[in-house]
Protein backbone atom coordinates (compact mmCIF):
# COMPACT_ATOMS: atom_id res chain seq x y z
CA UNK A 1 0.00 0.00 0.00
CA UNK A 2 1.15 3.76 -0.04
CA UNK A 3 0.94 6.62 1.53
CA UNK A 4 -0.64 9.59 -1.53
CA UNK A 5 1.45 12.28 -1.69
CA UNK A 6 -1.31 14.69 -1.63
CA UNK A 7 -1.72 12.94 1.88
CA UNK A 8 1.18 13.91 3.69
CA UNK A 9 1.48 17.43 4.40
CA UNK A 10 -2.03 17.87 5.83
CA UNK A 11 -1.33 15.11 8.18
CA UNK A 12 2.03 16.15 9.11
CA UNK A 13 -0.05 19.58 9.81
CA UNK A 14 -2.91 17.65 11.92
CA UNK A 15 0.44 16.38 13.58
CA UNK A 16 1.86 19.96 14.29
CA UNK A 17 -1.89 20.82 15.75
CA UNK A 18 -1.65 18.01 18.24
CA UNK A 19 1.97 18.97 19.30
CA UNK A 20 0.36 22.23 19.83
CA UNK A 21 -1.99 21.38 22.52
CA UNK A 22 -0.48 18.44 23.86
CA UNK A 23 2.72 17.22 25.18
CA UNK A 24 4.59 13.81 26.47
CA UNK A 25 2.27 10.39 26.47
CA UNK A 26 -0.40 12.54 25.49
CA UNK A 27 0.50 13.40 22.36
CA UNK A 28 2.43 10.25 21.24
CA UNK A 29 -1.26 8.56 22.04
CA UNK A 30 -3.05 10.89 19.86
CA UNK A 31 -0.74 10.83 17.15
CA UNK A 32 -0.92 6.91 17.26
CA UNK A 33 -4.72 7.54 16.87
CA UNK A 34 -4.74 10.07 14.29
CA UNK A 35 -2.68 7.78 12.33
CA UNK A 36 -4.38 4.96 13.03
CA UNK A 37 -7.52 6.64 11.76
CA UNK A 38 -6.16 8.60 9.03
CA UNK A 39 -4.43 5.47 6.78
CA UNK A 40 -6.62 2.15 6.64
CA UNK A 41 -3.48 0.19 6.45
CA UNK A 42 -1.70 1.36 9.79
CA UNK A 43 -4.23 -1.05 12.44
CA UNK A 44 -1.85 -1.02 14.99
CA UNK A 45 0.18 2.24 15.66
CA UNK A 46 2.65 2.31 18.94
CA UNK A 47 5.81 4.80 20.69
CA UNK A 48 8.32 2.87 22.16
CA UNK A 49 10.66 4.61 24.16
CA UNK A 50 14.56 4.15 24.46
CA UNK A 51 14.85 3.30 27.82
CA UNK A 52 18.39 1.95 29.05
CA UNK A 53 18.93 -1.24 27.32
CA UNK A 54 15.22 -1.80 26.20
CA UNK A 55 12.45 -0.67 24.60
CA UNK A 56 9.17 0.50 26.29
CA UNK A 57 6.25 0.73 24.95
CA UNK A 58 4.66 4.51 25.90
CA UNK A 59 1.31 4.84 23.67
CA UNK A 60 -0.51 2.77 21.03
CA UNK A 61 -3.70 2.95 19.34
CA UNK A 62 -5.42 -0.49 18.10
CA UNK A 63 -8.05 -3.38 18.50
CA UNK A 64 -5.50 -5.15 20.51
CA UNK A 65 -2.64 -4.59 23.96
CA UNK A 66 0.74 -5.85 22.89
CA UNK A 67 2.79 -8.69 25.56
CA UNK A 68 5.68 -6.53 24.19
CA UNK A 69 5.33 -3.68 26.33
CA UNK A 70 9.29 -4.13 26.98
CA UNK A 71 11.18 -5.26 24.56
CA UNK A 72 15.25 -5.69 24.46
CA UNK A 73 16.86 -3.92 21.72
CA UNK A 74 18.94 -6.27 21.45
CA UNK A 75 15.30 -8.54 20.67
CA UNK A 76 13.01 -8.11 17.78
CA UNK A 77 12.38 -5.76 14.90
CA UNK A 78 12.26 -2.94 17.65
CA UNK A 79 15.60 -3.88 18.84
CA UNK A 80 17.35 -3.78 14.62
CA UNK A 81 16.07 -0.63 14.32
CA UNK A 82 17.49 1.24 16.85
CA UNK A 83 21.11 -1.10 16.54
CA UNK A 84 21.17 -0.60 13.25
CA UNK A 85 19.59 3.44 13.36
CA UNK A 86 17.78 3.23 10.51
CA UNK A 87 13.70 2.56 9.23
CA UNK A 88 13.62 -1.20 9.01
CA UNK A 89 10.33 -2.51 6.86
CA UNK A 90 9.66 -6.01 6.77
CA UNK A 91 7.30 -7.30 3.73
CA UNK A 92 7.01 -10.77 5.25
CA UNK A 93 7.02 -10.78 9.27
CA UNK A 94 6.81 -15.17 8.36
CA UNK A 95 9.70 -14.73 6.97
CA UNK A 96 11.94 -12.70 9.20
CA UNK A 97 13.55 -14.91 12.18
CA UNK A 98 13.75 -11.14 14.19
CA UNK A 99 10.24 -11.19 14.31
CA UNK A 100 8.78 -10.97 17.81
CA UNK A 101 4.89 -11.81 17.25
CA UNK A 102 2.01 -9.88 18.59
CA UNK A 103 -0.91 -10.02 16.84
CA UNK A 104 -2.07 -13.26 14.73
CA UNK A 105 -3.30 -10.77 11.69
CA UNK A 106 0.33 -9.05 11.56
CA UNK A 107 1.89 -10.10 8.19
CA UNK A 108 3.67 -6.78 7.24
CA UNK A 109 6.08 -4.35 10.23
CA UNK A 110 7.74 -1.15 9.83
CA UNK A 111 10.09 0.66 12.41
CA UNK A 112 11.22 4.36 12.07
CA UNK A 113 13.75 5.82 14.56
CA UNK A 114 12.50 8.69 17.00
CA UNK A 115 15.79 10.75 17.08
CA UNK A 116 16.31 13.72 19.54
CA UNK A 117 19.81 16.04 18.69
CA UNK A 118 21.23 12.70 16.24
CA UNK A 119 20.22 10.00 19.23
CA UNK A 120 17.77 7.43 18.79
CA UNK A 121 15.20 8.34 21.72
CA UNK A 122 12.54 5.85 20.15
CA UNK A 123 10.23 4.55 17.40
CA UNK A 124 7.46 4.72 15.76
CA UNK A 125 5.97 0.66 15.72
CA UNK A 126 3.60 -0.15 12.69
CA UNK A 127 1.74 -3.55 12.24
CA UNK A 128 0.27 -4.14 8.85
CA UNK A 129 -2.52 -7.01 7.89
CA UNK A 130 -0.78 -8.25 4.60
CA UNK A 131 2.78 -9.03 2.97
CA UNK A 132 3.96 -5.53 1.41
CA UNK A 133 1.80 -3.55 3.17
CA UNK A 134 4.73 -0.74 3.75
CA UNK A 135 6.60 1.15 0.85
CA UNK A 136 9.05 4.28 0.57
CA UNK A 137 6.01 6.10 0.67
CA UNK A 138 5.26 4.99 4.20
CA UNK A 139 9.25 5.50 5.30
CA UNK A 140 9.26 8.73 3.83
CA UNK A 141 5.77 9.81 5.79
CA UNK A 142 6.52 8.08 9.02
CA UNK A 143 10.36 9.46 9.05
CA UNK A 144 9.14 13.11 8.74
CA UNK A 145 6.41 12.29 11.46
CA UNK A 146 9.10 10.75 13.54
CA UNK A 147 11.02 14.19 13.39
CA UNK A 148 8.56 15.74 14.69
CA UNK A 149 8.21 13.55 18.10
CA UNK A 150 11.77 13.63 19.53
CA UNK A 151 10.44 16.22 22.62
CA UNK A 152 7.21 14.28 23.33
CA UNK A 153 9.45 11.12 23.62
CA UNK A 154 11.83 12.74 25.65
CA UNK A 155 9.07 14.19 28.34
CA UNK A 156 7.23 11.05 28.37
CA UNK A 157 10.83 9.46 29.82
CA UNK A 158 10.15 11.83 32.74
CA UNK A 159 6.51 11.10 33.28
CA UNK A 160 5.24 8.53 35.34
CA UNK A 161 6.02 4.80 34.38
CA UNK A 162 2.89 3.32 32.80
CA UNK A 163 0.66 1.12 35.04
N1 LIG B 1 6.98 -7.16 16.23
C1 LIG B 1 7.84 -6.35 17.03
C2 LIG B 1 7.39 -6.38 18.48
C3 LIG B 1 6.42 -5.29 18.82
S1 LIG B 1 4.85 -5.59 18.26
O1 LIG B 1 4.85 -5.55 16.79
C4 LIG B 1 3.79 -4.46 18.80
C5 LIG B 1 9.29 -6.81 16.90
O2 LIG B 1 9.55 -7.79 16.23
O3 LIG B 1 10.15 -6.17 17.48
Amino acid sequence: MTVPARATAPALLQIDAILSRLSGRQALGEVCRFLRHSFAHYPWVGVYRVDGTDLVLDAWDGAQATEHTRIPIARGICGQAVREDRSVIVDDVNEDPNYLACFLETRAEIVVPIRLEGRVVGEVDIDGNSVKAFDASDRRFLESVAAKLGDAVERSGAELPVG
